[in-house]
């Protein structure tokens, strides 16, 4: 298995009930790859000084959240060069009109209309060779991702095709409840960092958490219970996923603990559970934050492991393809 998030904000409840959490939970049956993807970042400006930080709380943050450093391989991404190196070759097994129709890109090219450059439209090559490199049965992403995963295996396809049997192609792996997280504030736009109101971060002091559950929109239709119905009750069936994913709790078990109870009763509660949910982790990432010396030894053994995996794939691709050997 083997995903990666961008250091390019602040963890997010998205990402966690999206990704973070279903990687963990899977280490022993396979082995695992997880990664800061710090070259992608640079597809939209960064403050330099910002991205080392995050860079660095991201991969506490990952160890916080079940991801035991023994159990997997937890790098950066610029560490592995590789990475950049297949994103080369694979740019040029991507086609226009491929990378043209990716949604992530109409949006980030929307957003910032000034900085539309060449790497935020080849994104998805760099993340296809993030991907292949491993060799990785699943990628477990949240739903957004899944259109990145889909080009992945078209290019990986198109590359076996030409050149025999060199890329495992993989399967997205996309959780049941958490892989949609939405906006709190907009329960018809997803929760990003972009709309921090709508926005909870796995770091954020309890308070903070509880008043973004408190002021959550919910529906204004007149039956005011707590049922799932995304489509008529976007609002309550999005806090009502999110509290399913941090309890383990059925939507029918939810309907039954809130019957007879208004939006005013339902909100904190579900604030409740996230800070409950929350609280270890955040207590344990300040604490893996302060011991530098540890991070450290964790992100080079990592990128060591990684590197290993990694240029066996890439040695393979150059062959292929003709390049001589070093
Ligand atoms: P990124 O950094 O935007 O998001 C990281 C992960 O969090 C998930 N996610 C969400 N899930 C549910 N609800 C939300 N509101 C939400 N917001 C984010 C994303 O689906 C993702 O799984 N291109 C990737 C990073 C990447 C990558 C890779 C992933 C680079 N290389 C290789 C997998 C494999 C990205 O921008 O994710």
């Amino acid at each position: 298995m083997l995903s990666g998030i961008q250091p390019s904000g602040d963890l997010h409840l998205g990402n966690y009930l999206g990704a973070i959490k279903n990687w963990g939970s899977r280490a022993e049956e396979f082995d695992c790859y997880y990664f800061m993807a710090d070259l992608h970042t640079i597809t939209v400006r960064q403050v330099p000084a910002d991205l080392r930080r995050r860079t660095l709380e991201q991969l506490a943050q990952y160890i916080a959240c079940g991801l035991d450093p023994e159990k997997n391989t937890l790098f950066i991404q610029s560490h592995v060069p590789a990475h950049a190196e297949l994103g080369w070759i694979l740019n040029c097994y991507t086609m226009f009109g491929e990378l043209s129709r990716m949604t992530q890109f109409k949006d980030k090219a929307a957003k910032h209309a000034d900085n539309v450059n060449g790497g935020l439209f080849t994104y998805p090559s760099l993340m296809a060779a993030d991907i292949l490199l491993y060799q990785p049965d699943l990628v477990p992403v949240g739903h957004d991702q899944k259109q990145h995963v889909e080009l992945t295996r078209n290019v990986a396809q198109r590359f076996n095709h030409i050149y025999g049997d060199v890329f495992k192609v993989p399967e997205p792996y996309i959780p049941e409840t958490g892989a949609r997280v939405m906006s709190l504030n907009a329960p018809d736009s997803k929760m990003s960092k972009s709309m921090p109101e709508g926005c909870v971060f796995l770091m954020e002091k309890p308070e903070d958490i509880q008043r973004k559950f408190k002021r959550a929109i919910t529906d204004s239709d007149t039956e005011r219970c707590v049922r799932y119905d995304p489509e008529h009750k976007p609002g309550v069936a999005n806090l009502m996923s999110i509290y399913s994913a941090v309890t383990g709790e059925s939507y029918e078990r939810i309907e039954a603990e809130f019957d007879g109870c208004g939006y005013g009763q339902f909100k904190p509660r579900v604030g409740e559970a996230v800070i409950e949910h929350l609280r270890p982790i955040r207590e344990e990432a300040s604490r893996i934050l302060a011991d530098k010396a540890y991070l450290e030894s964790v992100y080079k053994s990592g990128a060591e492991k990684a590197s290993y995996t990694a240029n066996k794939t890439l040695r393979k691709v150059y062959k292929k393809i003709g390049l001589v050997a070093r």
